[in-house]
């Protein structure tokens, strides 16, 4: 089976194609010498190819994303991005048997481009076609293998991983979600105001460091590892002790704010190490909220295993830090490759795989963008 992921939700203009194959039959004793651990009587997936169109230039003079610029470059880079996903997994649109495409969250005029563009080519060739939560494809990011590589699924959704307890902090959203199973979902916590990554997206605009802010905030934060500085500099960490699994950047963005006018007022000199230092409290602070609401969530509902996804879980800080209290607690813990933790139709496809093969597909005139779209059990 062939499936082609669209993904058109934020910046990213993104076409890719998975192939599945199905389990082979339950190899007799003889017959596993020689064979791969995963192919043995599991269903294999591979992904033949991920193309990701980044909009990045277009968007940093702005210091974030404009919806409109955004829907104009999906426009015009889907059916390239799309042709160059078929030849790069070397397939043609005719061994396609599964069109998965993004329904939101994300950017109305945005997500409509993916859909239409989905549609148009479902009906063309009369392929099915599927709706997918973003985040329910960042979820999935964690079993994506790099290009050309097989993961072997069956082993991976074992059900030792359940409860499997989900951090998905990206630009849009952040928010704890429970899994009791493939395809159960249970959201036990979000932010109430500004998403993670849009606080270091906020939070570098205001030092002029560009976009996105994660990535340079977090580079900046790692250069002064061991230095010592004369000024103090200390942020809030939001509703740590909040007693719930919800989450609030925006004070946090204000208090860096008023850092700057403190400094600007006391005519201290906003240089290089200072930008660096302000960095690192803010990206610790960022941190010690998330890993601490991730850490007493996955206590107290029990859960075997940790998964982190979306653009945040590229900071390396976070990885490792989350990595170690999971490793503490004795549950299991998955992070995705650095190649999907961004936007990515591979994770778009792979959870419409899932999905599909337990709900089948929908009519096509059923399929609307919902641009706040919660993720949903099927
Ligand atoms: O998932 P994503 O690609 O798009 C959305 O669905 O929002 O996430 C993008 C977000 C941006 O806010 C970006 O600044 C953030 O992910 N990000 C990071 C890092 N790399 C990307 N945040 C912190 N540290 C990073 N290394
Ligand atoms: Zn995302």
């Amino acid at each position: 089976m062939f499936i082609l992921g669209i993904e058109t939700s934020c910046d990213e203009t993104s076409v890719a194609v998975l192939k599945e194959n199905p389990p082979s039959r339950p190899p007799s004793p003889k017959a596993t010498e020689g064979h791969s651990k995963a192919s043995e009587g599991q269903e294999t997936i591979k992904v033949l190819s991920n193309i990701v169109s980044s909009q990045i230039k277009i968007h940093s003079p702005f210091g974030g994303v404009v919806p409109s610029l955004a829907a104009r470059e999906h426009e015009k880079n889907l059916a390239p991005v799309f042709k160059k996903a078929l030849v790069k997994a070397k397939t043609k649109m005719a061994d396609i048997d599964l069109v998965a495409v993004t329904q939101g969250p994300g950017l109305e005029i945005a997500l409509w481009k993916g859909i239409h563009f989905a549609e148009d080519i479902a009906k063309l060739w009369n392929k099915p076609f599927i709706p997918v939560n973003h985040l329910e494809g960042h979820i999935f990011s964690n079993w994506l293998k790099p290009v050309g590589e097989f993961s072997n699924s069956n082993l991976q959704f074992s059900k030792k991983i359940f409860p499997a307890l989900n951090l998905i902090v990206s630009g849009g959203h952040t928010q704890l979600v429970l899994m009791s199973n493939h395809g159960k979902y249970k959201l036990i916590g979000e932010t109430m105001d500004d998403a993670a990554g849009e606080a270091f997206d906020k939070v570098a605009k205001m030092m002029n460091l560009g976009y996105p802010g994660g990535p340079v905030v977090s580079l900046r934060a790692a250069k002064i590892k061991n230095q010592k500085s004369k000024i103090k500099i200390e942020f809030p960490r939001p509703m740590i002790n909040s007693g719930n699994y919800n989450f609030s950047f925006s004070g946090l963005k204000t208090s860096v704010l008023y850092k700057l006018r403190e400094f600007e007022e006391k005519k201290i000199k906003l240089d290089e190490n200072l930008i660096n230092q302000i960095c690192r409290e803010f990206q610790q602070a960022v941190i010690d909220v998330l890993v601490k609401k991730t850490v007493s969530a996955a206590k107290n509902f029990k859960a075997k295993s940790i998964f982190l996804s979306g653009g945040v879980s590229a900071n390396k800080l976070l990885r490792k830090t989350l990595e170690k209290e999971a490793k503490k607690m004795g549950v299991a813990y998955s992070q995705p490759d650095f190649q999907y933790t961004g936007d990515n139709a591979a994770m778009i496809a792979l959870a419409g795989f899932y999905k599909f093969k337990n709900k089948g597909a929908k009519k096509l005139k059923e399929i609307k963008a919902e641009p706040n779209l919660k993720i949903k059990s099927w």
